[in-house]
């Protein structure tokens, strides 16, 4: 079966999503939505794409899509989602964060439970090949059993923080962690479109004794060399018998005991993204077909979104959180409040 899909959002993001389509053939995407009138049209000629609305509503009412993809800013997730399900779509794939606060983030996973919907979160290097082939090398023990991990990028906790915390449950083996201990210095103000705290320093200890500090800041010492702002995303994991990293835009590798020297691959991010997009969109064909659950399915996604707010509430209260935690509603304004 080849399933119908509709683009809701013409920013910037969302070309990856469209040109993501080429070479996948169990989708195919049908009609692009955006209120603004010149994305539209100038994504509509650029891809070929001549189903173009500016209302929502009416895109799905009209064309009745399997997928809808939400690629507009996190303000805006549970109204589509909720309009989607009410229209018959069976599948979203929403971008990154999910939420900016825990009630949205309830308001999504109650309209899941009630409808059906499935929902994944577009955190997509999971389908990266180089985060696979990496994986790989965890799974198969090649540096024994991990115990330590150090994560760093720039931007905020709620901008590139989903893809970071996303990253460290995948290579933990989506095992929850147990605690988190938090502290927090300044904040991204409304305007830059995820209002976060800027520097977060977190501890997550998960409960086979794992212990991943990461680092979420502006100010982070990254990844020393790498002069763009987006592309500071850096693993490193020390295992019991060797060490592994990936490096967004440079290299990953890995070093056991025993090798006289490390097995090292290149990583390039344009070479990354829009493949490992394609096999994220195509994943969620395999999904509605029943044949595999998706590797970011909101389950994933609420337990990520958890581990960030309950960050939050630890830099807030200044005490370690065990997890998962009942986050008060107003965690970020309370927050927020504390830091400004
Ligand atoms: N996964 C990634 O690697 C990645 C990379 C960049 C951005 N993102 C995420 O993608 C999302 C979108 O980013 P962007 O930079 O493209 O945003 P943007 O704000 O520039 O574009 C979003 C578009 O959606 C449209 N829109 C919003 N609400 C609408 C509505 N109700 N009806 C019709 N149109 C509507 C806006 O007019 C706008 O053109 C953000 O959540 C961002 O964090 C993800």
């Amino acid at each position: 079966m080849v399933y119908k899909s509709a683009i809701l959002g013409c920013g910037p993001r969302a070309e990856f999503h469209i040109r993501a389509y080429e070479g996948l053939d169990e989708i195919e995407l049908v009609c692009l939505c955006d209120m603004r009138a010149d994305r539209l049209s100038n994504y509509g000629e650029r891809f070929n794409v001549g189903r173009l609305y500016q209302d929502l509503e009416s895109m799905l009412e009209k064309e009745r899509p399997d997928i809808l993809h939400i690629v507009a800013p996190p303000s805006v997730r549970e109204e589509p989602i909720e309009m989607a399900a009410e229209y018959g779509v069976r599948g979203v794939i929403v971008e990154k964060p999910l939420a900016l606060n825990p009630k949205q983030a309830a308001k999504i996973k109650e309209i899941a439970a009630r409808t059906g919907i499935k929902i994944a979160l577009n955190t997509q290097r999971r389908y990266f090949q180089t985060i696979k082939d990496l994986k790989s090398i965890l799974d198969e023990g090649k540096i024994g059993s991990v115990e330590w991990i150090r994560c760093v990028t720039k931007g905020n906790i709620l901008s590139m923080g989903p893809h970071m915390v996303d990253l460290l449950f995948h290579f933990t083996g989506d095992n929850f962690p147990m605690s988190v201990w938090a502290a927090a210095n300044g904040i991204n103000g409304r305007d830059y479109g995820h209002p976060a705290p800027a520097n977060m320093l977190m501890r997550y200890v998960f409960p086979d004794g794992v212990t991943a500090y990461c680092e979420d800041a502006e100010d982070a010492v990254g990844t020393p060399g790498e002069t763009d702002f987006w592309q500071h995303l850096e693993f490193n994991i020390w295992g019991s018998e060797g060490r592994a990293w990936w490096v967004q835009n440079k290299e990953w590798g890995y070093q056991s005991y025993n090798m006289p020297s490390p097995f090292i691959k290149e990583t390039s991010w344009d070479a990354s993204d829009i493949p490992g997009q394609r096999e994220f969109t195509r994943a969620m064909a395999a999904w509605l077909d029943g044949r595999e659950v998706h590797l970011n399915n909101l389950d994933t996604a609420l337990m990520e979104f958890n581990a960030i707010m309950a960050a939050f509430l630890s830099a807030q209260s200044g005490v370690p959180v065990t997890l998962p935690a009942q986050i008060p509603v107003g965690i970020v304004e309370l927050l927020e409040a504390g830091l400004r």
